[in-house]
């Protein structure tokens, strides 16, 4: 069965790398037979943070707002895309996520984390990891850590060297666990409706 996914990337550095493990991640999960969109929060643009969705009276939030708040309500899962910025959260993906609240609930996340060095950015998934619960999300327990990321995929986003190899080698438990997540989730939404 195919399941709506967003993965969401979060870098405005002109020079960004991790596009490349957002790109993977769309390309392998679409290979599953997931119907798979990149949420690239430079592309989508929002200014810091003023009103959220919910406080824009209906029907006048700014149009991306909007198509973005209806994307992540039609989504069964989400992957998010954690680069680290000073042993913490990049802010163009945090600035993005704030805008909405009651439209990430009831559905699993996915949390796949990079950096330049060996460390593989596992103190933003660790930030994230609470950011994601609050905002109502289950957060599933496997992880991707992906470091150095330019040794471990190309520009294109394909796996090289001995990274690649161990990333290949762990994505498809990760996925598992995602879709396992996301077919429990939405059979219990279907079953019975949110209690709030
Ligand atoms: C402002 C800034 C802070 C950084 N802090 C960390 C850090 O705390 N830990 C780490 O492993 N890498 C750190 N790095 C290196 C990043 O892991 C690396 O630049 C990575 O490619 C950033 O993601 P991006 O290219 O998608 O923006 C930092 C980079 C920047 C620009």
């Amino acid at each position: 069965m195919s399941h709506r996914l967003l993965v969401f990337y979060g870098s405005y550095r002109s020079d960004r790398m991790g596009i490349r493990l957002a790109d993977y991640l769309v390309r392998e999960l679409a290979a599953r037979g997931d119907d798979v969109e990149l949420i690239d929060a430079k592309a989508v643009g929002l200014p810091m943070l003023d009103r959220m969705y919910k406080e824009y009276p209906k029907g006048e939030a700014p149009a991306a707002l909007e198509d973005l708040a209806q994307k992540i309500r039609d989504a069964d899962g989400f992957v998010f895309v954690t680069g680290e910025y000073n042993w913490s959260v990049q802010p163009g993906l945090k600035n993005l996520t704030d805008h909405f609240l009651e439209e990430w609930f009831w559905r699993p996340a996915a949390i796949a984390s990079y950096s330049a060095g060996r460390f593989s950015g596992v103190r933003s998934a660790t930030a994230w990891h609470g950011i994601l619960s609050e905002m109502g999300m289950v957060v599933i327990s496997s992880t991707l850590g992906v470091g150095p990321i330019s040794q471990t995929l190309d520009e294109t986003g394909a796996p090289i060297g001995e990274g690649g190899k161990a990333l290949a080698r762990a994505f498809p438990r990760f996925a598992d666990d995602l879709g396992w997540w996301v077919e429990a989730a939405k059979a219990q939404r279907a079953k019975r409706a949110p209690p709030y």
